[in-house]
């Protein structure tokens, strides 16, 4: 695993002006690219995502003067080499076809910028309490699956690193996870319970309702057993010649 300071390090050193977060829901991940940086980009600073208003907190970029576009990330409007940097965090797998979004992302970056993708990963080694992020991630995925979203289970490692390679682009990994904490710290535990409760109100229609149930209470036992921690990220920078 790299170091949290490797990777602000390696996020900061994408540089550029003209920014382009895809999937941006809050845009948390432009304000994360902004404070790596020495000299924050005074450019164009933009988040796409398919809602129509972002999932926004009071100081969020989007108050702050940067853009947010109600877009899909499989056809974006801009001309080709628009933007210096650009960015898809948490999200390739919310998308209907990850590679043609990773294809576009390219089009739209010009010459010498940074794609940078940032994705949970679901194999490898990793702690029992990592393993319960991926298992609820799944079970929660599956749901919102049965209603008609766009969430597939996470990807492997090597699946992640075949996709990106895909864009033809020259690319660096680094892997990240962040281990700090209680894995049973109370308020986060109490928090992802009433998630659960929320995610099986939302599934009470479904047919196959009391299998996800049963797995809700095997995850449920696991978070007061084993505890939580977030699963292992791979951090993806590809520079485009
Ligand atoms: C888990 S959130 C990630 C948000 C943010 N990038 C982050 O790092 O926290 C996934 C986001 O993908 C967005 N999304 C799903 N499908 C999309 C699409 N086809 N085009 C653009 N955004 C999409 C969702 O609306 C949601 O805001």
């Amino acid at each position: 695993m790299n170091s949290t300071a490797e990777i602000e390090r390696a996020l900061g050193a994408c540089g550029g002006e003209r920014l382009l977060d895809v999937a941006t829901g809050g845009g948390w991940f432009i304000e994360r690219m902004r404070a790596a940086r020495a000299d924050p980009p005074g450019g164009l600073l933009v988040g796409i995502d398919t809602r129509p208003r972002p999932l926004e907190e009071p100081e969020s970029v989007f108050v702050q003067g940067g853009a947010y576009v109600q877009m899909d990330a499989h056809r974006l409007g801009w001309a080709a080499e628009s933007f210096d940097v650009v960015t898809v965090s948490a999200a390739l797998h919310h998308l209907d076809d990850p590679g043609a979004a990773l294809t576009e992302a390219t089009r739209v970056l010009r010459p010498g910028g940074a794609l940078v993708i940032l994705e949970m990963y679901c194999d490898g080694e990793q702690t029992e309490a990592q393993r319960t992020h991926i298992l609820l991630h799944h079970w929660w995925a599956a749901i919102d699956r049965a209603l008609g979203f766009v969430h597939n289970p996470t990807f492997s490692r090597a699946e992640l690193v075949d996709l990106v390679q895909m864009t033809g682009l020259a690319w660096t990994f680094l892997d990240t996870a962040d281990l700090e904490g209680d894995p049973r710290d109370p308020g986060r535990i109490r928090r992802l319970r009433a998630r659960i409760a929320d995610d099986l109100k939302r599934a009470r229609d479904l047919a196959d309702y009391d299998e996800r149930l049963a797995q809700a209470a095997l995850y449920q036992r696991r978070l007061d057993e084993i505890g939580i921690q977030s699963a292992a990220s791979l951090l993806a920078i590809g520079r485009k010649s």
